[in-house]
């Protein structure tokens, strides 16, 4: 094990939420990368089926089971530090639910006689927090599962969770409210008293994508009151994804050059027709100071929040596996694994 430091040290199970289209299922998954360092076993877990982990990483669409997918970092060039291995599931709630009913009542020929019957969609439908249950029911069994032998005696030394969006995200980690009206007693209700003592402790923190946009940043500051609100829950970092550099100086930002001074640089390095060559690159600067701005000012209102903040560049030739590597090797360096 390497002796650093990371910001969250006693987390095993990392929620990554975020509004959709800011690179919640990206962010997920470079952290799981680069959580699997030093031969630390990661398990990424999709929870909204939509098989977005399958795709990043190149595969086949994965089953309801867990899969070895990838192979995290080593952090030795002389392999006496070993990269960590990356497991994947993609859970829908049929699967959770017979995976459910074969855990606790020993049913799993019962329960596909239930989803041969369309009882699944029915249970599920009319009982829309059973279905999160049974998401984060499997999330926090993963988490909790022994591992005789292992270097930390569990199965997995973290669990990353591609959580639903931030709007629901408050609802669908509130497990025990939920299903309160679900159930008063029996292996539900205890059930879901499991699943809240591991998102309600300190091994579990809750993670914002956001990109410097006005309203991801908004539903990012409204999540993090949301989870704040519960007792027990324990918000994480903010995952600022998409970041474009700034190309200039804060001071050639502040005073752009004069119309005039650059279309007589231009004319002097002999370029043709320098007067409209100087307005368009003049329009060009002023849009990239104002598009500066106001990234600048979002970040402002995000840092307002007061959680470690991480930051991701667009990557603009778009995200493959290399890319994803560099987005966990930026983590590794922000130290958010
Ligand atoms: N840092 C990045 N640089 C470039 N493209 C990105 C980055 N992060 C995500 N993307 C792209 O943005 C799109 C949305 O990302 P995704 O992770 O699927 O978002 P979400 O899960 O929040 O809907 C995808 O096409 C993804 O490849
Ligand atoms: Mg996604």
């Amino acid at each position: 094990m390497t002796a650093r430091d990371t910001d969250w040290d006693g987390v095993r199970l990392h929620v990554v939420t975020g509004k959709g289209g800011t690179g919640k299922t990206t962010v997920a998954a470079a952290l799981a990368l680069a959580l699997a360092h030093s031969g630390r076993r990661v398990l990424l877990i999709e929870a909204e089926g939509r098989q977005g982990i399958a795709r990043l990483f190149d595969r086949p669409p994965l089953p309801y089971e867990e899969r070895k997918i990838a192979i995290g970092p080593g952090e030795a060039s002389d392999g006496r530090d070993p990269g960590g291995d990356v497991y994947a599931l993609a859970i829908d709630p049929e699967g959770a639910l017979l995976d459910y009913l074969h855990m606790f009542y020993g049913m799993r020929s019962a329960g596909v006689a239930l989803t041969r019957l369309g009882m699944v969609d029915f249970a599920t439908t009319i009982a829309p927090g059973l279905s999160d249950v049974l998401v984060t029911g499997k999330a926090t069994e993963a988490t909790r599962r022994r591992q005789p032998g292992s270097a930390s005696g569990f199965a997995y030394d973290a669990v990353v969770l591609d959580a639903p969006p931030t709007g629901r995200i408050g609802r669908f980690l509130n497990v025990s409210a939920e299903v309160s009206g679900l159930a008063k007693v029996g292996p539900i209700r205890s059930h879901a008293d499991t699943v809240a003592n591991v998102i309600k402790s300190p091994q579990t923190a809750v993670h914002f994508v956001c990109t410097l946009e006005e309203m991801p940043v908004q539903e990012t500051l409204d999540g993090i009151a949301d989870i704040r609100a519960v007792p027990g829950m324990q918000v994480g970092g903010i995952f600022i994804n998409m970041a474009r550099p700034a190309l200039l100086s804060q001071q050639d930002l502040k005073a752009p050059p004069d119309l005039a001074a650059m279309s007589e640089a231009l004319h002097a390095a002999g370029l043709h027709d320098p007067g409209s060559l100087a307005a368009a690159l003049t329009a060009e600067l002023g849009e990239h100071a104002r598009r500066v701005e106001l990234a600048d000012r979002e970040r402002t209102e995000l840092e307002a929040a007061g959680q470690p903040i991480y930051e991701l560049p667009l990557i603009a030739e778009g995200i493959d596996l290399a890319a994803l590597h560099r987005l966990a090797a930026e983590l590794r360096d922000q130290e958010a694994a």
